[in-house]
């Protein structure tokens, strides 16, 4: 059993059985930066007051990465500008998540070439993305960092002995820079074998991979497997038994489960889904035509769409957080909501029936 508790009327979940608290709405920032030359859909100036209104309703769990926005690093700098405007007392509330792997640019810089030691799993590259990434996000210490995805070469190989990787995460836990553990786009193949790794070199029994950021929505249920042919219910017991929490990215399929996106509004409707170009992904008739069904289910619960989709991952024990991406005000609150939405057997039972019938409705 999960350990939950409430905090400014939002639920709170431990992650992956460690010291750790997550708000179960959590607030993720890939599409924030500096709009005017980086692709992002939030700057400084509506940002801060939507980071300032997470706050006030309890949602404190932050995710970024070191490369958002064309690999700019500007998600992490307009976080560093907000907590030094805000003071310490405001970062010291954040449960702050980034990630690594990635090269990134200096600021304003449009293009770079990065040598192959830029970016990986190396030691060199881990000690000194780390570093960057306190630098830009103006503070001393990540609370969870994540391997952004595993580094392998062309056979399918780690480029990077894992034991070397994970050493060197281990080292930035013994010099305070990183609190917690977590990997991205990982297997539980890939997952199994670092934690092996961690193991060998890790200085405490404590020092344990905490959590896994893997896609996973209720249409894209065996993509959190990361894996071709992979399977929900076996990536989730995998994760159970490790005692390692999901944190679920893409979690309104990048707004398609906002029920925003209908059959009669194509091409006539944009977003950040259209944005980046994932019409085919998700705009396919079955999607459009479970977003229609879901929507009657939404109502009929007095709930919105996002709320659904939001407590659907919610009512799964081993996710801690949602970490759904916001670019508006009225989304934030909206969502924020959803830690109210409480799914019995039957509902959920009923969404699994709705994803069914839609394969047979026109
Ligand atoms: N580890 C990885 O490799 C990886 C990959 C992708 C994402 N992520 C993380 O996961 C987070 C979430 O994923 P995501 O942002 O890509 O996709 P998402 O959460 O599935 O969708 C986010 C989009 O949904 C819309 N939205 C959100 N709340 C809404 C509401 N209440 N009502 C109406 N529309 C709403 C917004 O669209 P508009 O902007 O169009 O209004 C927003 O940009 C990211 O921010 C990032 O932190 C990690």
């Amino acid at each position: 059993m999960v350990r939950t508790l409430e905090f400014r009327g939002m639920k709170c979940r431990q992650v992956g059985g460690s010291g750790l608290w997550a708000s179960e709405v959590g607030l993720g920032l890939w599409k924030w930066g500096d709009p005017s030359y980086d692709g992002s859909r939030v700057g400084d100036h509506e940002g801060f007051k939507i980071l300032d209104r997470a706050l006030e309703l309890g949602i404190f769990f932050w995710d970024t990465a070191n490369s958002y926005n064309w690999g700019s690093g500007n998600s992490e700098r307009l976080l560093g500008r907000y907590f030094r405007s805000r003071g310490k007392r405001v970062r010291d509330r954040v449960v702050l998540c980034t990630k690594i792997t990635n090269p990134v640019r200096e600021e304003h810089e449009e293009k770079a070439d990065f040598t192959p030691n830029q970016r990986g799993a190396s030691r060199g590259y881990i000690m000194k993305a780390v570093d960057d990434c306190l630098r830009r996000l103006q503070t001393d210490y990540i609370d969870l960092l994540y391997l952004h995805s595993p580094t392998l070469d062309e056979e399918g190989n780690y480029e990077t002995p894992l034991e070397e990787t994970w050493g060197a995460l281990d080292d930035l836990i013994s010099q305070g820079k990183v609190h917690y553990l977590g990997v991205s786009n990982h297997t539980a193949k890939q997952i199994e074998e670092a934690m092996g790794a961690l193991r060998k070199v890790a200085k405490g029994a404590s020092r344990r991979i905490i959590v896994v950021q893997n896609p996973y929505n209720l249409i894209e249920r065996n993509e959190v497997s990361k894996e071709e042919g992979g399977d929900e219910q076996a990536f989730l017991r995998f994760c159970r038994e490790r005692r390692i929490s999901i944190v679920p990215y893409f979690p309104l399929a990048s707004g398609l489960l906002t029920g925003r996106y209908r059959r009669d509004n194509i091409g006539r409707v944009g977003g950040k889904l259209i944005d980046d170009g994932l019409q085919e992904r998700y705009l396919t008739d079955y999607n459009l035509r479970v977003v229609e069904l879901l929507d009657d289910f939404a109502k009929r619960k007095g709930i919105t769409m996002a709320q659904l989709a939001i407590a659907w991952l919610l009512a799964h024990e081993e996710v801690c957080s949602v970490i759904a991406g916001v670019t508006k005000m009225y989304q934030l609150e909206d969502n924020a909501k959803a830690t109210k939405v409480e799914f019995t057997e039957e509902d959920m039972a009923a969404i699994d029936e709705i994803l069914e019938k839609a394969k047979t409705s026109e």
